[in-house]
């Protein structure tokens, strides 16, 4: 395995076998340092919490050290320097790279320019797998992941990890039930694609109209930096919001799960039920990308 530049970049076995390791990663790695010399770059163009600072604490748990770019202003890229030169240059300094940019194919355009495994840390409203990797392993956490019902709440027009969650759920047979504000649904080229891999979609009005029948849960927030005309934001804003009380008729093992971060999407008051995974699944972004960075440079 090279470069994980869109979640196709994984077979189902792949994925499988990611996500095995990662649940036994910690134990396997207790005391050793497999990564010890090796580099990991960060060039995040975009603002990141988890993504940025659990592939650090992967790498570091690992043995291994980062080198962040520290933003487009203080690197040469404020000169002027386009992406595929920074490319070319990090990778004679790091051991793998990776890259969080605004725009849809810049992570694999990196891949074009680079000698060193890029690893897609998002690209603009296209994909971003190693969230996909962490999602199902909280998943599989608590049920199996073959023919589950899964709710996709939210900005479905420009949220990435919905759209690489979605191709993924294609390998497990999952029926995926879509819910957006007007003018945010899924991309239809996007959802050309997932009834061709055989994907059942269906969409919906609203998460009360489906909730009952749902295994997971998966809400997001609107990406508002993605809106092109920032009014729109303010048109749908506030249209959708998980309370307990909406959760009332779920599954006992209704799995509720958000990328993060969260704006208002979910009530604080549903972070102490038991569907509440979110933060057990961002705790989960180390031992998944410990897993990924074993196998992009072990
Ligand atoms: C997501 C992202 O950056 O796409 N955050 C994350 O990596 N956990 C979700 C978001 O920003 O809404």
């Amino acid at each position: 395995m090279n470069h994980i530049i869109s979640i196709h970049d994984l077979n189902r076995n792949q994925i499988d076998r990611l996500l095995t390791r990662a649940g036994a990663i910690m134990a396997e790695y207790a005391g050793r340092e497999p990564l010890k010399g090796k580099i990991l770059g960060l060039l995040f163009f975009e603002p990141s919490t988890r993504t940025r600072m659990s592939f650090e604490s992967a790498m570091l748990r690992l043995g291994g050290s980062c080198m962040n770019l520290g933003g487009v202003e203080v690197s040469s890229m404020a000169k002027g320097e386009t992406l595929a030169d920074t490319i070319r240059v990090v990778s004679g300094y790091a051991d793998a790279i990776v890259l969080r940019h605004p725009k849809v194919g810049a992570a694999r355009l990196a891949s074009e320019f680079s000698d060193i495994p890029i690893l897609n840390g998002g690209d603009g409203a296209g994909q971003h797998p190693s969230q996909t990797l962490i999602d199902l392993y909280t998943i599989r956490h608590s049920m199996p992941l073959d023919h589950i019902d899964v709710g996709l709440l939210g900005d479905l027009m420009y949220g990435r990890t919905t759209h690489s969650l979605a191709y993924a759920l294609t390998h497990y047979h999952a029926c995926i039930h879509t819910i957006s504000p007007k003018g945010l649904g899924l991309p239809d080229s996007i959802r050309d694609n997932l009834c061709e891999l055989g994907a059942e979609v269906i969409e919906h009005d609203s998460v009360e109209e489906i909730i009952k029948d749902l295994d997971v849960l998966y809400v997001t927030r609107l990406q508002r930096e993605r809106f092109p005309d920032p009014a729109k934001f303010y048109d749908v804003s506030s249209s959708y919001r998980i309370t307990p009380s909406l959760l009332a008729d779920a599954k006992d093992h209704l799995a509720v799960l958000h990328p993060l971060p969260r704006v208002d999407e979910i009530d604080p008051a549903v972070d102490k039920l038991p569907c509440a995974r979110y933060f057990q699944q961002a705790r989960n972004g180390v031992p998944v990308r410990m897993a990924m960075l074993t196998e992009v440079m072990g």
